[in-house]
This record gives C-alpha cells, sequence and structure tokens, in this order.
C-alpha cells in the first residue's frame, strides 16, 4: 500500500510492502550521486541491495547504537558528500533505524541547506514512527534530539521482511511505538493487538501506525499542537532511557504507564507484559526529574504532560509542576 504525507515543508511517499526494498531501484530516483548510510548492526545486505540499483553509490557505515547520533557523525555525512562532490541534485539513503534515519535526515536537510533524502527502515520503531513525519536531529551533551531540523523523507519504503533479521528486544520496543499509537488513537487496533498473536497482524499494525502518523504530521507538521500527543509516554520516557540504559521503546513503555489513568493501565500493562516490555522503574523521582530539567522539559512552574485517560484518547494538560513530581510517586 501507499500512503501520502503532503506539509508545507515537502510531500512523502510511504510505501509499504512485503519485498519494497528489491523494488527500491524502481521507487526511488538512484540515478544520481547516492549517499547511503547504514550502521554496523544492520545486515549489510539491505544497504548493498540499495547500492546495486545505484551508478555511484558511496556507502557510510556507523557504529550502531544511539551514541552514534552525534555532531561527529553528521559532520562525517557532511564531509563524505563534500568529498565526493555531492550537488543540490544529489541525495541520501538511510538504511536502518531510527539512529540512522534521523541522522541521515538532519544532514541531508543541512547540506547545501537541504537535499533529497529517502528512508528505508529496518527496525520497528522506525518502521511504525521514526522514518515518517519528517523530524531529523542528534543528540547533544547527553540531551536527546537537542539539535535537528524539520525535513520530509520524499520517499519511504517499509518492507516488513527485513524485520526477519531483528533480535526479540529491538522487535519489542518497537511494538512499544505502536502500542503508543493504538493507546492514543484508535482503541480497535489496541484491541486487536490484545486478541492476536503479532506474526498475524503485524502488517496492518504497522500499515495503521503508520497512517495514524501521517494523519496527523499533515495536520501539523511542526508539532504546534496536536502533534505533541505523538509524544505520549515520552516525557518521562526520556528521562528513563537518560538514566537506565534502557531502550528507546522499552522507556516509553515505562513513561506511558505514569501518564494514563487507572482504568487505561489495567489493560496497556498485559499487553505491555505481552511484549516482555518495562511496566515501571526503580529510578527515584527526584532523579527523573533532574533529568527533566535539564531537558528544559521542567522549567517554569508547569509543564504540559500527555495523558491517556481513556482507551483511544488522549489530551495535552498543563499541570502543575508539583502535581506532576507526585504522580511520579515522589
Ligand atoms: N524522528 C522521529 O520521529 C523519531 C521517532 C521515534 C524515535 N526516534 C529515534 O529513533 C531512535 C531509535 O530507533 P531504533 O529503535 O530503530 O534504534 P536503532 O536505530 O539504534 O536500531 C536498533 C538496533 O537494531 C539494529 N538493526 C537495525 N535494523 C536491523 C535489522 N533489520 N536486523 C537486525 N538488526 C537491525 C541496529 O544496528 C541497532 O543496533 C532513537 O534515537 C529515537 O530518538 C525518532
Amino acid at each position: 500500500m501507499t500512503l501520502n504525507i503532503n506539509v508545507p515543508g515537502g510531500k512523502s511517499e510511504i510505501t509499504i510492502e512485503r519485498g519494497a526494498l528489491s523494488e527500491a531501484g524502481r521507487l526511488l530516483d538512484l540515478n544520481r550521486k547516492v549517499l547511503i548510510v547504514t550502521d554496523s548492526g544492520v545486515p549489510s545486505e539491505y544497504s548493498a541491495k540499495v547500492a546495486s540499483f545505484c551508478k555511484q553509490p558511496v556507502t557510510v557505515t556507523i557504529e550502531q547504537g544511539e551514541k552514534s547520533k552525534t555532531l561527529a557523525n553528521f559532520e562525517l555525512l557532511c564531509k563524505t558528500m563534500l568529498e565526493n562532490d555531492f550537488t543540490r541534485s544529489d541525495c541520501c539513503v538511510a538504511v536502518g533505524g531510527g539512529v540512522v534515519t534521523d541522522i541521515t535526515g538532519f544532514a541531508a536537510a543541512c547540506y547545501m541547506r537541504g537535499i533529497t533524502f529517502y528512508n528505508i527502515p529496518t527496525t520497528l520503531l522506525s518502521q511504525v514512527d521514526a522514518s515518517v513525519g519528517g523530524k531529523t536531529a542528534v543528540d547533544l551533551c547527553g540531551v536527546k534530539n537537542i539539535v535537528g531540523a524539520f525535513h520530509q523523507p520524499e520517499k519511504v519504503i517499509i518492507d516488513p521482511d527485513t524485520l526477519s533479521t531483528l533480535d526479540k528486544r529491538q522487535f519489542s520496543s518497537g511494538m512499544a511505538e505502536a502500542i503508543k499509537m493504538a493507546v492514543s488513537f484508535d482503541s480497535d487496533l489496541f484491541e486487536l493487538m490484545e486478541n492476536n498473536d503479532i506474526s498475524l497482524i503485524l502488517d496492518s499494525v504497522i500499515s495503521r501506525s503508520v497512517a495514524l502518523k501521517a494523519s496527523i504530521v499533515m495536520k501539523d507538521e511542526r508539532e504546534n499542537g496536536l502533534r505533541r500527543t505523538l509524544n505520549f509516554g515520552h516525557t518521562v520516557g526520556h528521562a528513563v532511557e537518560t538514566l537506565s540504559g534502557l531502550l528507546h521503546g522499552e522507556s516509553v513503555a515505562v513513561g506511558m504507564c505514569f501518564m494514563c489513568s487507572d482504568k487505561v493501565r489495567e489493560r496497556l500493562v498485559p499487553l505491555l507484559n505481552k511484549f516482555d516490555l518495562p511496566v515501571s522503574t526503580d529510578i527515584p523521582a527526584d532523579e527523573l526529574c533532574k533529568v527533566l530539567i535539564h531537558d528544559k522539559k521542567m522549567s517554569g512552574d508547569t509543564i504540559n504532560v500527555i495523558r491517556v485517560e481513556s482507551i483511544g484518547t488522549c489530551e495535552i494538560r498543563k499541570m502543575p509542576k508539583d502535581e506532576f513530581i507526585k504522580s511520579l510517586g515522589a
């Protein structure tokens, strides 16, 4: 299936199809210089497949993991394009998880003030979330995604077959973001996940999650309002991720459990348990708050939080700081 995002910042065409990686030569315009970015944990056959369709491929493989989402690697990507005489009509292709799509998108947003980039996400998390919507970034001084840009990938190729090589823990981390979409916006999808074996509904979980994200991005590309609801579980989640070393999706799973009603938690916790995702943390509330202050998320007397009071709906609420700290169990 194909979905389209059409926003002031650009157009993005998303193809979701088993085997689509082998169609990259047809789906993307690779008849120019192409910077292919991947990481050391992504099976190299995926980036090699893309390179096989290019006349002039240049492949950069960064080290796997969040620690690679740095300005130093951003510089490496820009320098590589410069050294290979890339012009504004050349392009980048990200082949990997959210780390690769975020940093490649940011390099593409900045090189010569913006060149075309394509995403080929290969983790569940990047297929249901990170590769779509045009948010690109790197981390700085321990603060996640603090330097970045909005830059839409011209095309996104989502091939669920690439998930066959992903380990179980990374798969579950991606499920946390899909569960986030369902619990915040789509009670039918939530029920589908509760009642079925994931292997039978995976393609539909991916396409429905992407469709939900696309519709929100179309209404609020720059995250002035509605798009903030996609951050359900992320405020506390980012602090948990920084302090615990848990994966992104695992941290979001913990964060979601703090920000919902008891009624929602009764169904959310068993669904997260189904994927062996964590639902609580031992990190003391004051430690979490210290990171949130550093993250600039808690600078005034109030904090904006996203709450889910009933499955399938969410709201942005301004919460007094004291009440928020109390909700963390302090
Ligand atoms: N831009 C956005 O809108 C957005 C949204 C959500 C998350 N993110 C970002 O995404 C990042 C997390 O992404 P992630 O969970 O994909 O992590 P990741 O990119 O670190 O990938 C996880 C691991 O899986 C490996 N891998 C990738 N594809 C594989 C495959 N097919 N088979 C085997 N191994 C494979 C990678 O080498 C890596 O070790 C975070 O930096 C987060 O901030 C961005």
